[in-house]
């Protein structure tokens, strides 16, 4: 018999105890051996967790029990859960973690430290979707070309509402929270670091990155406006936050930002709250994965998954592969990341100011792909609205800083990048 010990009863912790109880059966059949969630630890002993395991409030009940065999980490948090698993694998235990944050800064020390113990975190990522298994075994014979991907439901929630009924983003801020998706402080949701911890995590697994958020290009939804819905629909696109990994000539572009993708893709069609990943290999050529990228069951399956993998004696490094043996992969210094752009400025509305903007952006090498000028107000002033043909982002970021300094233009110019 295996003994589970659970770190964080809350929603998914508990969904953890109720399904090794519910599904004992066909878990028994798949791992091989009886699997029993013995305890959990909780800050508030007061509160009904629904769930037929012994609770403490003390980690170390959980993490120094000689009879626990395999701990499950679900507290959230960096150092103090750092710790904790550290604790547990030096108990030799084996350890599972739903933990983005704690993996985004501390996973090859975490596998250093695991050596042989497994430690499995497919949880972490897209909820209940096997994105973790699928890049460690099922695609591990190939070179991966991109992971591109929606890793946040909150933000996908948001804009799906912002575009089909034109919901007003606090509102719909406050709509998602109360889903009970969004991340106890929203701004990670928003700004983009969720979804970043979840690429960091993937790409470490594709191309042994080890990059922290700090080192990557993060950006969130907080800008997106009707203006930009509007422009998106009249030109075939669909406004998605992405995180996307990409193998190009000199290295592996990581980042995480709003992007105009073709309304014709599959990911584009990705409402609501789900999730969607794509990973290109260079031998199997595109492959998808949909599902529920939280939520206590759906996370929990991710959970349990990992356990009985553990129990049929899967040992396979953490990351896929031992410290060492990376394949020499280097991250894009951000300058270089090279794409389409969208362009959203508000400027004089006479004679000579679309010029000057051209050729602005002429002495930055940028070419105008489409443009739209909307004479929506009554003050002389237009919005203008451009895509362009590639460019490197440090072209794009200094040309927007020219711009900011001619006098036809007016407040910040908003920028998001194409993906086709
Ligand atoms: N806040 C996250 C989301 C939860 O909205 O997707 C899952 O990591």
């Amino acid at each position: 018999m295996i003994k589970i010990g659970i770190l964080g009863v809350g929603t998914v912790g508990a969904s953890v105890a109720n399904i090794l109880e519910s599904n004992a059966d066909i878990i028994e059949a798949r791992a091989g051996k009886k699997i029993i969630a013995k305890s959990g630890v909780v800050k508030n002993l007061s509160k009904d967790r629904g769930v037929n395991i012994f609770l403490s409030d003390n980690p170390l009940d959980v993490v120094d029990d000689p009879e626990i065999d395999i701990v499950v980490e679900l507290m959230g948090g960096v150092e103090e859960p750092f710790e904790l698993v550290k604790r547990a694998l030096k108990n030799g235990k084996a350890v599972v973690t739903a933990n983005k944050a704690l993996l985004a800064y501390h996973r090859y020390e975490l596998q250093e430290i695991a050596g042989e113990l497994p430690l499995m975190y497919e949880a972490s990522t897209a909820g209940g979707i096997p994105i973790i298994g699928a890049l460690r075994n099922g695609l591990t014979a190939n070179h991966i070309e991109s992971i591109q991907g929606i890793m946040n439901g909150t933000t996908n929630y948001m804009l799906t509402k912002m575009i089909n009924e034109g919901a007003k983003y606090d509102e719909i801020l406050k709509e998602a929270q109360e889903l009970g998706y969004a991340e106890a402080d929203p701004t990670f949701d928003v700004g983009g670091f969720d979804a970043s911890h979840k690429l960091l995590i993937l790409a470490s697994i594709a191309y042994g990155i080890d990059a922290k958020p700090e080192d990557i290009l993060i950006e969130g939804i907080e800008n997106i406006t009707q203006t930009d819905v509007a422009f998106a629909k009249e030109f075939g696109y669909e406004i998605k936050l992405l995180g996307i990994a990409k193998k190009v000539a000199n290295g592996i572009e990581l980042r995480v930002h709003s992007t105009m993708i073709p309304q014709e893709s599959m990911i584009a069609k990705v409402d609501g709250v789900m999730n969607a990943v794509s990973v290109v290999g260079d031998k199997v050529g595109e492959t998808m994965y949909y599902g529920a990228g939280a939520g206590g069951d759906a996370t929990a399956s991710a959970v349990i998954a990992d356990i009985i993998d553990i129990v049929r004696g899967n040992n396979a490094p953490m990351l896929g592969y031992k410290r060492g043996l990376e394949s020499g992969f280097n991250l894009l210094p951000q300058d270089e990341i090279t794409t389409n752009y969208y362009l959203r400025m508000e400027v004089d509305d006479r004679s000579g100011v679309l010029a000057s903007i051209t050729k602005e952006l002429e002495k930055f090498d940028i070419s105008i792909e489409s443009m739209l000028q909307k004479p929506h107000r009554n003050d002389g002033r237009v919005k203008l609205l451009f895509t362009t043909h590639k460019c490197q982002e440090a072209k794009i970021k200094e040309a927007i800083s020219a711009l900011k300094d001619l006098e036809c233009i007016h407040g910040d110019i908003a920028m998001i990048r194409i993906e086709k």
